[in-house]
């Protein structure tokens, strides 16, 4: 039952309208000035509505509606004024009264009013209520696909956190494998904190981007004096880890010297300082990473068989995004609620139809790192309250225009495929042609054609063009002329 406050200094005013109030069911209580009332609205259960007089003895209706949209911006506030004092309605209505209405007036205009106002206020609490339900249920659904800051819902994700949970406490050593931006300094973080190792630290170093001698002392530590520069004794990052993690990525790129080193290390559970003498032991976990395939490599000779099985303990490997797209649609959303904080824009409506199809057709080369980047990029440009495809880079969009057209070729009736992939064919190797002046050899390399089958679509499709750069003669045709042969309409 919705309760109504009504605020009149006249009795008879005051009991008539309560009297018609109650008659159609609100919970209704009055009171007979503005200062009585600034309490009895702030006191209780909120009024879901004020009906008030303007003119009172004392604090006037325009002062207790100034105090209901300071402590109560949900009540709303009906004002009566006397008849001819418009400028005092206008006020009101500018200092946020959700109406008002001239004194005397039709009871059943009154009756109409406060309907009104209270319709309108249950519908933006209900909408209040919807959305905050969907933040909730979107909340509680990424709960669920959620471990430990990492996104995914596609079976592989979820085998790999049940492993993770799995195999964490063990100190094993694990190696993570995976493209570039697919996540493995974060699932290495995830094993380290889910260790019970976490109070421990976690180091992290990259094993490619430092020349052998830089890196061994980064490891292991050196002695004051062991070579230039090093003016005092210095701690390796095995020792800064002990009782921790040590995250080595990039292990495919460590030089063959650098590789007996570290397999040392894990076999004996020791290191020794650059210039030092005597062997420190450590006790660390030790998870390394790679983007390259170090299998092959092992069959190659480029990388150590022995240290291979030592790393490859418990072997993780990261899918890449595209063979995941199921994740797309939630990894979207959490990285546009870090952003929008971030940035301080709420675009509240998230992401649009559009723009999340486009994400969800793109193959992402650049993995997860890359979907992050591009939902930065789309919040920083959007001036919209909803990521629109335009926001996205032209890349990623191309996806939509497939789609989208293939729709519409769909609707009007359908294609004959065959006939469609012929013109779509033709079309590229004009273009083709174009691009390498007219050069055939250069156009079918762009395409990925043997020359053979070039020239055959060419002379099926009426196009000439040069075999090769040296040609001459009757066969060197320009771009244009070329356009012109093959489209006789
Ligand atoms: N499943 C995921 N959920 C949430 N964020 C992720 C997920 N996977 C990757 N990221 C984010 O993507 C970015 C790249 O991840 P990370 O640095 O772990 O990748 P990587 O595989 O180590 O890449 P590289 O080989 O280039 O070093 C980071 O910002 C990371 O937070
Ligand atoms: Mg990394």
């Amino acid at each position: 039952m919705s309760k109504i406050l009504v605020v009149e200094d006249e009795k008879s005013m005051r009991d008539l309208l309560a009297m018609v109030l109650r008659k159609e069911g609100y919970d209704v209580e009055t009171v007979e000035s503005a200062t009585e009332a600034t309490d009895v609205v702030t006191g209780g259960d909120p009024f879901d509505l004020v009906v008030s007089d303007i003119s009172m003895p004392g604090l006037s209706g325009l002062d207790l509606l100034r105090h209901c949209s300071q402590t109560r911006p949900d009540t709303a506030v009906i004002l009566m004024t006397a008849y001819g004092t418009k400028q005092t309605a206008i006020d009101a209505l500018n200092e946020g009264a959700a109406y008002y209405i001239e004194k005397p007036f039709d009871i059943d205009e009154m009756r109409a009013v406060v309907r009104k106002t209270i319709e309108q206020k249950m519908l933006v609490v209900e909408n209040l209520d919807l959305k905050s339900q969907n933040r909730d249920l979107r909340a509680e659904l990424r709960g669920q696909y959620e471990f430990q800051g990492l996104i995914g819902r596609s079976p592989r994700m979820q085998s790999i956190f049940r492993l993770i949970e799995r195999v964490a406490g063990t100190g094993s050593t694990i190696m993570i494998s995976g493209e570039s931006g697919t996540g493995k300094e974060l699932i290495a973080k995830a094993v380290h904190y889910n260790s019970g190792r976490g109070e421990r630290p976690f180091v992290s170093i990259n094993c490619g981007a430092l020349p052998d001698e830089l890196l061994e002392s980064e490891l292991f530590g050196h002695m004051k004096g062991s070579f230039t520069g090093a003016t005092a004794n210095k701690k390796g990052l095995f020792q800064v880890a002990n009782g921790g993690t040590i995250f080595l990525d990039e292990i495919g790129e460590t030089s063959p010297a650098m590789q007996i080193k570290l397999l040392r290390v894990l076999q004996e559970r020791t290191i020794r300082p650059v210039g030092g003498t005597e062997e420190i032991e450590v006790e660390v976990r030790v998870i390394t990473a790679t983007n390259q395939d170090l299998e092959q490599m092992v069959s190659d000779k480029q990388f150590r068989e022995d240290l291979y099985y030592r790393i490859n303990v418990i072997a993780i490997r990261m899918p890449a995004l595209r063979q995941k797209p199921e994740d797309i649609p939630a990894l979207a959303e959490h990285f546009l609620d870090k952003y929008r904080s971030l940035v301080g824009k709420p675009i509240s409506e998230g992401l649009s139809k559009g723009a999340l199809e486009c994400l969800e057709s793109y193959d992402w080369p650049g993995n997860v790192r890359q979907l992050e980047n591009v939902i930065e990029r789309a919040v920083a440009l959007e001036a919209a309250e909803e990521i629109q495809p335009e926001s996205l880079p032209p890349e990623v969009r191309r996806g939509q225009s497939r789609t989208e057209e293939l729709d519409i070729v769909l609707r009007e009736g359908g294609i004959d495929l065959e006939q469609h992939l012929e013109e779509l064919r033709r079309h590229y190797m004009l273009t083709a042609m174009e691009r390498c002046d007219g050069v055939q050899t250069r156009a079918a390399e762009l395409l990925g054609m043997t020359f053979r089958s070039f020239r055959y679509f060419a002379k099926k499709y009426g196009m000439s063009g040069r075999d090769s750069q040296g040609d001459s003669g009757a066969e060197r045709q320009t771009a244009q002329s070329t356009e012109l042969v093959g489209e006789p309409d």
